[in-house]
């Protein structure tokens, strides 16, 4: 078994800079988890005290049923995978693997028998006697990783390994991991500033911010149903459409009243999730793909139109993304590519309200999140 547990884990550097603050994560055996969030939110903090490489200020670290907050790292069972590789270039790739094991004092016919059930995984026996520099990038990331799997680590840890690369090799570089991980079948948690790559490789996705973490899920969860204002902005791309407004009680229901041109009956359904928040502030989300176009005004009457004019069209393949502004309001829309509407035109455009989030104006907490899929 190799979960690993962070129970209220904080970091706090010299100089009183709070990096980590109380986090709880419980990492499933076998599971790939990417952690996630802008730069200087403590993604790495949090990796290097897994690793031992970074002293815990609190709380305590799991590893397969271990505490090892007083372990030293090469004690922890964990191995590293760091961005650029480190390969030895003098070495051969049958070395390179084999070379820890070396300082370690394993026999030779062990190491034999671990370096060549790790190629015969990653699929590179016949580079064993190769040097890094006669690899390609993506044989180089296969051979950082075979030097990690002989150790038979209870788990991987990777710091962003993939940020050097250039747009297609990161894409190729992704799929790889995920097949690694498919084979090897071990935990792994990997770190990213990338939402994309967080989103395409995770089993579940950790976004953090500021030292805590804001949501825990799976990919599409994170996606469909951000647990937070900022989670909503930092997942997707292009991003949440996020409007400030007031909530006002309108009958039986609520107006959702964001300016002149920004406003609409909320739906039933959401009712009750919104009701703490009758004539506060709160922030409506909405992503540019829950729109429509409306062709013929006269057929507006009955549902929430919002009058909006055409600053900027990106045609995207399959969708055209339409940048409109309305008063003080700034969005952007996913329509039909056949529907390329000319600069400066008015548009009406019928938000699809099911889909939309209400947040709270002051925690920023998504009240509209279904029961269902809260952190897990
Ligand atoms: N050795 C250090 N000493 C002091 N502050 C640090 C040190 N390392 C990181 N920090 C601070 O801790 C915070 C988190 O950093 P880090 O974990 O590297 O973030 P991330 O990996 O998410 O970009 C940042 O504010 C950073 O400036
Ligand atoms: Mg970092």
């Amino acid at each position: 078994m190799a979960e690993v547990l962070l129970h209220n884990i904080t970091k706090i550097y010299p100089g009183d800079v709070k990096a980590v603050d109380r986090i709880n994560l419980h990492v499933r055996d076998r599971e790939l988890i990417v952690l996630v969030g802008p730069s200087g939110c403590g993604k790495s903090t949090t990796l290097r005290m897994i690793a031992g490489l970074e002293e815990i200020s609190g709380g305590t670290i799991t590893i397969g049923n271990r505490r090892v907050n007083d372990v030293p790292p090469k004690d922890r069972d964990i191995a590293m995978v760091f961005q650029n590789y480190a390969l030895y270039p003098h070495m051969t790739v049958y070395n390179n693997m084999g070379f820890g094991l070396k300082l370690r004092k394993f026999k030779r016919a062990e190491i034999k028998r671990r370096v060549h059930a790790a190629a015969e995984i990653l699929g590179i026996t016949e580079l064993l006697d190769r040097r890094p520099k006669a690899l390609s990038g993506g044989q180089r990331q296969r051979v950082a990783m075979g030097r990690a799997i002989v150790r038979e680590p209870a788990a991987f840890l990777f710091d962003e390994p993939l940020s050097n690369l250039d747009a297609k090799m990161r894409v190729e570089m992704r799929k790889e991991i995920i097949r690694q991980h498919k084979k090897v079948k071990t935990t792994m948690i990997y770190v990213t500033h990338d939402q994309v790559e967080a989103m395409t490789l995770g089993d579940r996705v950790v976004v953090m911010r500021d030292g805590i973490i804001e949501q825990v899920a799976e990919p599409l969860t994170v996606y469909n149903y951000p647990e937070t204002l900022f989670v909503a902005r930092f997942i997707g791309t292009p991003p949440m459409n996020i409007f400030p407004g007031m909530l006002e009680p309108d009958g039986n229901g609520f107006f959702f009243n964001g300016g002149e041109c920004i406003r609409a009956l909320l739906p039933e359904e959401m009712h009750d999730a919104i009701s703490s928040c009758a004539g506060k502030k709160v922030y409506l989300g909405i992503r540019p793909k829950a729109f429509e176009l409306i062709e013929d005004a006269s057929n507006s009457k009955n549902s929430t139109a919002w009058p909006a004019k055409v600053e900027l069209t990106e045609t995207l393949g399959d969708e055209v993304l339409v940048h409109v502004a309305s008063d003080e309001h700034r969005y952007q829309v996913s329509l039909d590519p056949h529907t390329r509407p000319d600069l400066d035109r008015e548009l009406l455009l019928k938000p699809l309200l099911s889909r939309a989030h209400i947040f709270d104006g002051e925690t920023e907490k998504n009240l509209t999140m279904p029961v269902a899929v809260k952190s897990t």
